[in-house]
């Protein structure tokens, strides 16, 4: 099957320019000038389906780097399955996904790793690759760490929050990182203060304060500009390169910052939701309404204004990525089940459908550049997870993973219009993006057109990583 897209602007990290795009089977064939002869001219006429792109952009497919389908998290699992969740990852021109392997504590790495790969094998529509979560660093599972760099994963996330359930301690985190730096993988942190904060969740319980905006308020930004300032200086210690995930207090990020200037491989990402999303506007909503939102990290104050330094440093590359760290939960039955106790609330936000086109608004309300927009959406992730050619390029011989994007279009986001997540509620209803993901293609197969779904489950096949392309 060959697919020929052409009069589009393809956009990359390097430029937007006018230019006709080939596919042959699974793979880009080439990249050309619009009407170059030198193709010949019998390209058009011998393609199976050529998409008119004019006034559209072309750009490789959205990599989300970062979500939990069927999470298990307090008592319950996330609601999208790898199913739902890379179903709707492709309405929203995401084409892959690496999703979190679970070790829980007492937990062989390994059953949890095959436990993945058995939820995810013949269920996905797109593309998808794994990262692990280490719940309970020790000698097996450090040696487990090795044994999975081979299986294609060369990233490990530790918790510095939630201790009981996925916590590490300093010297847990430290040991991962030597063995981090001998086997070339990354350490991902969720950088937040565990410790401190449930100290702050049981003062707040013992005062009567069980509403969901608790779940913020003792979760301040110091937690997070704490842990992640130490996970740096652990990070240090070792050499390894150190990944920090959902990054939402400016603060934290400016630690971050400092550490990048002084030249030490250090990375942040940030999540849609801390770039439009707050704490009075969303979680503070009367009754329990605002468990929709709770997530960790938390949704912050707009008085402490961190929505438009995040933008800047998504600007600065100081923030080098966005993904959505959808974890969703649906509200009845599952956020419920924080009632009268917001620690009880499962954690998490479901996004994975909207952050090409939450993302893509920045461009138009001038937070970010196009070619911005394509590099934190899809070449970093692909280059920071040991993808890159393969994914987040339009180039010859790159997976044919393309998302033709309608800059004139329009996308009502909102549960009754245009969710397909696995959700009974959406954290976003109500948002309007100024435009509009026409075409999805997923290794050579048109997945998404005209507002038809047209992929299927069992087309996404597992990603071996290789080791991130920004290791030094
Ligand atoms: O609220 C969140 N982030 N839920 C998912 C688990 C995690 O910490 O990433
Ligand atoms: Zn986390
Ligand atoms: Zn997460």
């Amino acid at each position: 099957m060959t697919i020929l897209i052409k009069n589009g602007s393809v956009v990359t990290p390097q430029g937007i320019h006018a230019a006709d795009v080939l596919l042959d089977g699974e793979r880009i064939a080439a990249v050309f000038e619009p009407g170059s002869t030198t193709l010949g001219s019998d390209i058009e006429a011998n393609a199976d389906r050529v998409f008119d792109a004019a006034g559209k952009y072309v750009i490789p497919g959205g990599i989300d780097a970062h979500t939990h389908m069927e999470l298990p998290f307090g008592g319950t699992f996330a609601s999208d399955t790898f199913d739902t969740g890379t179903r709707a990852a492709a309405w929203g021109g995401t084409t892959t996904i690496i999703d979190f392997a679970v070790q829980t504590f007492g937990q062989r790495v390994q059953d949890g790793f095959n436990a993945w790969q058995e939820k995810a094998r013949g269920n996905c529509h797109i593309d998808y690759a794994f990262h692990q979560i280490i719940g309970g660093v020790d000698d097996d599972s450090l040696k487990a760490m090795d044994e999975l760099v081979d299986e294609g994963v060369t990233s490990f996330k530790l918790f510095m929050a939630y201790p009981g359930v996925f916590y590490s301690d300093d010297g847990q985190i430290l040991r991962a990182m030597q063995t981090a730096v001998n086997n070339s993988s990354m350490i991902m942190m969720h950088a937040e203060n565990g410790m401190a904060i449930d100290v702050l969740v049981a003062q707040a319980l013992a005062e009567g304060k069980t509403d969901p905006k608790y779940h913020s308020l003792t979760r301040p930004w110091e937690t997070e500009a704490e842990a992640t300032n130490r996970s740096i200086m652990l990070a240090r210690m070792t050499g390894a390169p150190l990944y920090i995930v959902h990054m939402s207090a400016k603060q934290a990020v400016r630690v971050l910052q400092e550490a990048k200037d002084e030249g030490w491989n250090v990375f942040g990402e940030t999540c849609p939701q801390y770039l439009y999303l707050s704490l009075e506007d969303h979680l503070a909503q009367p009754g329990f309404e605002g468990a929709k939102w709770v997530c960790s990290t938390p949704l912050r104050s707009k008085a402490e204004e961190h929505h438009d330094e995040l933008w800047k440093y998504l600007r600065t590359d100081d923030l080098s990525i966005v993904s959505t760290d959808h974890c969703p939960f649906c509200f009845k039955e599952q956020k419920e089940l924080g009632l009268g106790n917001f620690s009880k609330i499962p954690n998490g936000i479901g996004s994975v459908e909207h952050r090409m086109d939450l993302i893509y608004q920045g461009v138009v309300d001038g937070k970010i550049s196009l070619e911005r927009w394509v590099e934190i959406c899809s070449t970093t992730p692909a280059r920071m997870f040991g993808m890159y050619p393969q994914k987040g390029a339009i180039a010859p011989g790159s997976d044919a993973d393309i998302v033709i994007y309608d800059p004139a279009g329009r996308t009502e986001i909102g549960y009754e219009k245009t969710h397909h997540m696995n959700m009974d509620h959406s954290a976003w209803e109500g948002f309007v993006i100024d435009g509009h993901v026409d075409t999805v293609i997923s290794r050579g197969r048109v997945v998404v057109d005209d507002n038809t779904y047209l992929g299927e489950k069992g087309h996404g096949r597992y990603l071996k990583r290789g080791p991130s392309q920004y290791l030094i």
